[in-house]
This record gives C-alpha cells, structure tokens and sequence, in this order.
C-alpha cells in the first residue's frame, strides 16, 4: 500500500523541475557508478556494524517528548531526503551503507574562543543523551514523528564560548565525492551548509543528534551527527557535520541558494505561507495509507510555546 503511494507521488510534483532534470541525470551517473557503491557495501570492513559502538545509554526527556505515537523504525530509515546520496526517498538507505562515519571530526571554527578540530568521542564526552520524540516536517509536506536522541546544542556551544560577535552558527555537510556520489552531480552547491541564528541555536529545543530509537544514527539518517531543528522545516537539520562556525553575518545556505523563492533562511514551519507550488496548510504524516486524511499543520510545527517570541516583531512572511 505504502509502496503504491509512493508511485502516486511522482518525483516532479514534489521536487522542482531543475533539480528533476538533475536527478535523471544523476541517475545516470548512479547507475554508472553502481558497481564502486556495491563494492562498499560488501566490504567486510562496512557491512558489520561497528563492535566498538555499543548501545548507547540515555533518558527519555519527557518534557520535551511528544504523548502521539511516533513513526516506525523503518519508516524514519527508509523514507529520508539525504541528496549527497540520491534524490530519491530511498536512495540515502540504499547508496549509504559504505559510508564511513569513523572515524569522524567537527572543526569548531570562527566567532569563538576556543575552535579547531574535536573527534566525535571528543564531541560527545561531556554530554549525557537523551531521548526526545519531536514532530519532524518536511517541507514538501509530508511528516513523521521520531524518538531522537542526542544533547541541546546549547550545551555543546557554550564549551566553545563564543564571542559577542557570534550571530549566527553555521553548519556543513562532509564533502567527499568518492563516498558521496551525489556530490559529483551539481545537484545542490556542496557542500551542504545550513545555519541558525545564535538565539535558534541556543533554544533548549534545538538538539544535536547521535541516535533515533534507542540506536546511533544510521548513515541515511546523518551519522554520526546532525542537527534536529524540529519548529523548522526539515532541510535546516544538516546531517554528517563536519565544521560548526559562528558568524557575524548571516551565512547563504545550499537551499536557499538554489531555490531563494522557495526556501528561505528562517524556514519555520508556517501553514500560512504558502511554498511557491504548494499549499503547506496540511501534511501527510509518513506511514498511513494514500487514503488517510491529511492533518492540519501546526504553526512552528506545534512548538510555538516555546520559539514564538524569537520571532516577535518580524514579518513573517517576509522571512520565511
Ligand atoms: N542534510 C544533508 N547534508 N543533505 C540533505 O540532502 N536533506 C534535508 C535534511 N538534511 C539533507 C540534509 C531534508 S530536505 C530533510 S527533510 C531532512 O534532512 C530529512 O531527514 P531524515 O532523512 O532523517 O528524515
């Protein structure tokens, strides 16, 4: 059933026609390099999964979890939007397996007293996980809710002391065509980059995550860390970070580079604004059936208690 609405949909009406035309051509060269990304996924090396990352231990942090019940682990494994990998829902499960995820740094860098380079265990040591379920949207209207895990963002800025001058945090994607084979398609600008205003980025809401459902990321799901901004529309929460940056101006992000009408920097989850092709009054939540009702989507996603005064004073649909 599912797989039938996932036909109904076809690529052009949720994608725009440039990047379709870029995706078959993509394709093309997916197709061309299929055997090297075979070649990957069977090496002995990938295809167990890492002994040394053990189950991880963390809390459920029930005031920022949601009582609704949340997605399957298939759902939120296979249904992903990851384009250094394919455009297409399931390609970032099907071409990530070989995807090496450690080891792995984050160079911490710009408007801040301390910067350089940090491991992940580095990255992670001082910070206890949590679970959070959120609400996820994506901004072609369809959503899901996960069981996250991971640490505030808040926490991990505050260790780097950033400056006055630090307005706002930017975010890039690895880059590295050879395991990426999106990034050899000028799909997108690469690498990918996302940013936050630094009071964003500071919200108790704004999670750095390692996990979904109790395991480490999956790497179609941003392993081994990526951002979940969950008032915002999906593509601000950046997968595979490499670089964090702390910015007086405010940083051009990949999609709003390619799309400046359709995707602005703020991207808060507004069913009064309208996408260029789309209504964004309503979504589709992942996992029912081409027959289910859609529901109504919430302003700031449902998360308005807690981020609408960031916002105080700024019109809105100005800065979507
Ligand atoms: N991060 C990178 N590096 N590349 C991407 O293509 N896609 C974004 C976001 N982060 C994307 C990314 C979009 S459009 C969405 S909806 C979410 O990742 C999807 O996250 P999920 O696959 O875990 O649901």
């Amino acid at each position: 059933m599912k797989e039938k609405f996932m036909q109904h949909i076809t690529s052009s009406e949720i994608t725009s026609e440039s990047i379709y035309t870029n995706r078959r051509i993509f394709l093309k060269a997916l197709t061309a390099t299929a055997s090297l990304a075979g070649t990957a996924t069977l090496s002995k090396e990938n295809s167990i999964p890492d002994k040394n990352y053990s189950i991880p231990k963390f809390t459920r942090n029930k005031q920022y979890s949601l009582q609704e019940s949340s997605n399957t682990y298939n759902d939120a494994t296979t249904y992903n939007n990851f384009y250094e990998f394919g455009t297409d829902k399931s390609d970032p499960a099907a071409y990530s397996k070989g995807f090496k995820s450690k080891p792995w740094t984050v160079e911490i860098s710009g408007e801040a007293e301390i910067r350089g380079k940090f491991t992940i265990e580095d990255i992670l040591k001082p910070h206890p996980l949590e679970e959070r379920i959120y609400r996820f949207r994506c901004v072609e209207a369809w959503s899901m809710v996960i069981p996250w895990m991971g640490f505030s963002l808040a926490d991990l800025i505050n260790r780097f002391r950033p400056t006055a001058n630090a307005k706002y945090v930017v975010f890039t994607t690895l880059h590295d065509p050879i395991q990426m084979p999106g990034q050899r398609e000028k799909i997108l600008d690469w690498p990918y980059v996302e940013g936050l205003r630094i009071d964003e980025a500071m919200n108790p809401l704004t999670l750095m995550v390692v996990g979904l459902y109790g395991r480490w990321l999956p790497n179609q799901n941003g392993a081994p860390l990526r951002l979940i901004v969950p008032w915002k529309y999906g593509f601000k929460s950046i997968k595979s970070i490499v670089g964090i940056r702390f910015t007086e101006k405010q940083p051009r992000t990949s999609w709003n580079i390619a799309a400046p009408e359709e995707y602005g920097f703020y991207a808060n989850v507004n069913p009064d604004v309208d996408h260029p092709r789309w209504s964004q009054a309503k979504e589709r939540r992942i996992g029912g059936n081409y027959l289910s009702p859609r529901i109504q989507t919430l302003p700031y996603n449902g998360y308005a208690t807690e981020v609408s005064a960031l916002y105080r004073n700024m019109n809105l649909s100005r800065y979507f």
